[in-house]
């Protein structure tokens, strides 16, 4: 087998040997990759071994999943790392990804699983002082800086570790390549050679990527669909917490979101995602609304602020922070057709507590009270919370897991739940649940 290098146009596939800047058969700029070509001598043919085989035959392996020692990393991957599964976590610089991955090898390396970190941005005397500063269990943590992807395979093959952490995809090189380590070609070589050992020697790999400031994992789009999970970890910097996302996962949902405090003995997670977001609660103040929504499995409760105040401009200006802008808009007409309190010349700011963002229509609700509460600036209860989907028309419309729901703002201490007329299985004594039909109903039993 012969290795080479060709430029490849992501656009129509044309191929050159050497780079140009514009495409001759596309016309299309800057969309020559480079790629390595195998070209396989002529001869006999290899004869081919694979048979189809019924799926009833195949045994399904019991325990590919290792548990990582953060539940709620667990709960995000699906419920564990699994064995041959290729990860890409992703997020801005200093956000606590490196932290998070060596916390997760040296948990695994203290049960006696060999942990291979490669680690092509901190010097090993780095990764050691950390390591020391968390009181990690360094036994089977295997440290290995190199850039060069052909010496990483090597050693990952001889030391046959059951975790292989890439630190990072951006600064990693295939030498056969002439481009620079973190371009699109090389990222997507890398991965391609790191995704191909993965699947055939069953070590799963994290694989950690910088995000571009457009948010996407830098590289090529393509490194995305290659991989098995994709996590983000976000946060503000200067904040404590920290929130990891899956955008991807082949093995479980992605709607699972994992929560997490910075410390100074590094990453704590946080078990009690309501109590966390309503920390910090003050006073009954106008605008403000607890909702409880969905993310993934569990219910948590957040709260949502708004504040409205008369305008000073031809248009009214909107603001609004964790929820989608096209739906506050629509809300707002909803307030003002169905609810009969004027929006239209109104300035208003949306904030959703936390960071969380909320994706739910049943979260719609609480933000048309938040909003008619601010502009008629009367508070709603502080034992109140609220959930429900709204129609065009008005009409409150059921949620799902409405049982989960009550559950939680009950275990939180919450008295009332101002929610849709819908079924409800398992009654509690402990928390009052006012149905509603409709925005105007709600408004009734809360701000008068
Ligand atoms: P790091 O894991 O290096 O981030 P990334 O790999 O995503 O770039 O985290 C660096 C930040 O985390 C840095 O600002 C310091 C902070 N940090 C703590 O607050 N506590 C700790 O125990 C550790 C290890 C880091
Ligand atoms: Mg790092």
């Amino acid at each position: 087998m012969k290795k080479t290098t060709v430029f490849v146009c992501q656009n129509c596939g044309f191929q050159t040997p050497r780079w140009l800047g514009q495409c001759p058969s596309c016309r299309s700029w800057g969309t020559l990759v480079e790629e390595v070509m195998v070209s396989k001598k002529l001869g006999k043919e290899k004869q081919r071994t694979a048979t189809p085989f019924r799926l009833s035959e195949l045994k399904p392996d019991v325990k590919i999943r290792t548990k990582t020692g953060f539940d709620e990393l667990n709960r995000v991957l699906g419920g564990g790392i699994v064995k041959g599964s290729l990860i890409l976590i992703g997020g801005d610089p200093g956000i606590g990804k490196s932290t998070m991955i060596m916390q997760v090898g040296s948990y695994l390396a203290s049960k006696g699983e060999t942990v291979l970190y490669v680690s092509a941005e901190e010097s090993a005397e780095q990764l050691k002082l950390r390591a020391e500063r968390l009181g990690f269990a360094t036994d089977n943590f295997f440290v290995l800086p190199e850039t060069e992807l052909e010496s990483i395979l090597e050693s990952t093959e001889k030391l046959n570790p059951s975790l292989l952490v890439i630190d990072s995809i951006q600064t990693i090189y295939k030498s056969i390549l002439s481009s620079a380590p973190g371009s699109v070609g090389q990222v997507r070589e890398c991965a391609a050679d790191l995704l191909r050992l993965a699947k055939e020697k069953g070590v799963a790999t994290f694989v950690i990527g910088h995000v571009t400031k457009f948010g996407a994992i830098a590289g090529p789009k393509t490194l995305e669909h290659m991989v098995d999970t994709v996590l983000y970890f976000e946060g503000e910097r200067f904040q404590q917490y920290r929130i990891l996302r899956t955008t991807k996962n082949r093995f479980g949902s992605t709607n699972e979101i994992g929560i997490f405090e910075m410390t100074e003995h590094g990453l704590v997670e946080v078990a009690n995602p309501s109590q966390f977001f309503l920390a910090g609660r003050g006073e009954a103040i106008s605008g403000s609304v607890v909702v409880s929504t969905l993310q993934g499995s569990r219910p948590v409760l957040v709260e949502v602020q708004a504040l409205a105040t008369p305008t000073f401009y031809s248009i009214p200006q909107r603001v609004c922070t964790g929820f989608d802008f096209r739906r506050l808009s629509m809300l707002l007409c909803i307030i003002e057709r169905r609810g009969g309190i004027q929006t239209g010349n109104q300035d208003v700011f949306l904030n959703v507590v936390g960071g969380l963002r909320i994706e739910e229509p049943a979260a719609d609700l609480a933000i048309v009270m938040a909003i008619a509460s601010s502009i008629r600036n009367k508070p709603i209860a502080q034992d109140t919370v609220v959930v429900g989907e709204v129609g065009l028309g008005g009409e409150v419309r059921s949620v799902g897991q409405i049982t989960n729901r009550i559950k939680e703002a009950a275990r939180i201490g919450f008295r009332r739940l101002v929610m849709p007329n819908q079924k409800v299985d398992g009654k509690t004594k402990v928390i009052e649940l006012l149905s509603c039909r409709s925005v105007k109903e709600a408004l009734e039993f809360t701000i008068v």
